[in-house]
């Protein structure tokens, strides 16, 4: 298996691998490759992009995000990371964030965060590399309402 740096070009067949993991248990979240497509050439595009990828014939996995500027150094929000459902629990997840962590630490990068649910499986997951949940930091999300519809 390959671990490497994400480039441009990868961007379609992750969105695949995607969609494919998110919308499986235990997400059942509507992607369609388009809207991953989206989303992850969003994070591409953005301002300190590095991403991450296991690869064997075909995509295996990837983890993605971006550099920030902090007051105490650069911090690295993962935005995304996923492993294909067949090739999960092998050990594959670990090696991938190893070769993300040993890439922020060439660019002396301070502090990894990132969001999830508390009580998915990947929550043991990111525990057992050494990431904390946060007792003082709180994530706040508020729902708004959808435009009216122009057919109304
Ligand atoms: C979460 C995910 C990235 C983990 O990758 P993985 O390749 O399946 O995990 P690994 O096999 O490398 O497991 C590494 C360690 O985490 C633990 N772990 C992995 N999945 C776990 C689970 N479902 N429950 C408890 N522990 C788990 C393993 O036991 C292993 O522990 P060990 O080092 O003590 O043996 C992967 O399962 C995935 O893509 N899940 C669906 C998408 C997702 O939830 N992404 C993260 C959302 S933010």
């Amino acid at each position: 298996m390959q671990l490497r740096i994400m480039e441009e070009r990868d961007l379609e067949p992750c969105a695949q691998l995607f969609a494919q993991v998110f919308s499986a248990d235990p997400w059942n979240e509507p992607w369609d490759t388009g809207q991953a497509l989206k989303r992850l050439a969003h994070f591409h595009a953005s301002s300190g992009f590095l991403g991450v990828m296991a690869q064997r014939q075909e995509v295996v996995g990837f983890a993605l995000g971006n550099l920030e500027p902090f007051c105490m150094g650069t911090l690295f929000y993962l935005r995304e990371m996923c492993i294909a459902t067949t090739q999960q629990s092998r050990g594959v997840g670990k090696q991938l964030y190893h070769a993300l962590q040993q890439e922020l630490e060439s660019c002396h990068v301070r502090a990894v965060y990132l969001a999830t649910d508390r009580g998915i499986p990947a929550a043991s997951f990111y525990q057992g590399l050494g990431f904390r949940c946060s007792d003082n930091m709180a994530f706040y999300a508020k729902r708004l309402a959808a435009p009216p519809s122009t057919t109304d």
